[in-house]
């Protein structure tokens, strides 16, 4: 009988530690990308002083995402032609966010809740609202559609309702949404319900920034097709700027700063080759520059059979225009008839193809 009941003990409490064992490998679901993701989140709630105690489970969920201004390596310094709306982003969003004793003394200054950045690909929308996470010092919660639909009734909506109280705590604080457009896409028949929940209770969360005026909190978001989104979104975000394709005068800003490290031969006219890349977008340029420093380095790997016998101290012979109309071997035509223009979309077509979406001027 004693027997008995020792076995039962023993064995209630092998069976408590190996569900308890199994709930906490659910618990980061067993997925070392998780775990790693909790732990990234711990390291910075303890820079900005809050105990993972602190926290609900929804919130450290959310606080994986939150990106430090010290971990951005994008500043405004690198984007090239853009100073007019990194002006204009400067006192619209950063000013309000880091002084905000100077906007409050009329309702009319204070700060937008809303600021979208639109136009087509590869133009440095992204780029942007990493370099304004950067400058602004503001926490900056980088928050991806995947994070924040749970398929689980109730769930998304505690995650939208936990990122808004993180921000909350993190202020000031920038809610960055990329492609907002898919996040937050006009509702349709298709919209999961799920989805729509976790809409309504976005746009609640969000209106209640609006009515506290010293929230301090954004919402930043970034999209290829402002047409897309939702209406009622679209009038949460009032100040919106447009991220066009590069004119010449841009292009060549954005060349001069994507070689500034790279030998370039005295032949070579950086303003020629701007005038040649009309219709390209900054990631286009970034990709044909990419694509001509490797031309030297080619060549070396073909003449020496490989990079073995090649030193550390070896320089690489400048680029000439050539490089840039040479596409992995292929000689193209010289200049003069838009060839560069074509040697890119080949290398990024995907790109090529949405830029030539149509984007109704919004402002
Ligand atoms: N104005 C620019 N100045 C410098 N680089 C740019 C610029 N625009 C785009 N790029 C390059 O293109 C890449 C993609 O830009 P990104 O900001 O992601 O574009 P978007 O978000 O508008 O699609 C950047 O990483 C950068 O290398
Ligand atoms: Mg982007």
């Amino acid at each position: 009988m004693i027997l008995d009941v020792g076995m039962l003990a023993v064995s209630q409490v092998a069976l408590y530690f190996t569900i308890k064992y199994l709930v906490n490998q659910i618990d980061v679901g067993g997925d070392p990308d998780r775990k790693k993701q909790l732990d990234k989140g711990n390291k910075v709630l303890e820079r900005i002083g809050l105990k993972d105690g602190d926290l609900d489970e929804h919130e450290r969920t959310i606080a994986a995402e939150i990106i430090s201004p010290e971990d951005m390596n994008v500043t405004f310094a690198d984007i090239g032609g853009l100073d007019g709306i990194i002006t204009s982003l400067r006192e619209t969003v950063i000013f309000p966010l880091t002084h905000p004793q100077l906007f409050t003394s009329s309702s009319l200054l204070s700060a937008p809740k809303g600021v979208l950045l639109y136009g087509p690909p590869g133009c440095g929308k992204s780029m942007l609202a990493k370099a304004l996470a950067k400058e602004s010092g503001a926490n900056f919660i980088n928050i991806s559609v995947s994070t924040l639909t749970n398929k689980w009734y109730g769930e998304s909506n505690k995650l939208v309702h936990a990122l808004f109280s993180l921000a909350k705590r993190l202020k000031p604080c920038i809610i960055f949404i990329d492609e907002i457009d898919c996040f937050l896409r006009e509702r349709g028949k298709g919209d999961h319900e799920v989805t729509g929940m976790m809409k309504a209770e976005f746009m609640t969360q969000w209106d209640g920034l609006v009515t506290d005026k010293d929230s301090r909190i954004l919402v930043l978001g970034a999209t290829n097709r402002p047409n897309d989104i939702d209406p009622a979104i679209l009038r949460r975000l009032p100040k919106r700027f447009a991220i066009r394709l590069p004119d010449r005068a841009q292009r060549l800003k954005i060349l001069q700063l994507m070689l500034k490290n790279t030998p370039l031969s005295p032949t070579l006219s950086l303003d020629l080759l701007a005038a040649e890349t009309e219709g390209l977008s900054g990631s286009d340029l970034h990709e044909l520059c990419r694509n001509a420093a490797m031309h030297p380095l080619k060549e070396v790997m073909r003449r020496e059979g490989g990079l073995e016998g090649v030193g550390a101290d070896f320089k690489l012979r400048p680029l000439t225009l050539k490089d840039f109309l040479t596409l992995d071997g292929d000689v193209l035509p010289p200049p003069g008839t838009n060839e560069p223009i074509a040697v890119a979309k080949q290398v990024n077509s995907y790109n090529a193809t949405i830029s030539e979406l149509e984007i109704d001027d919004l402002s």
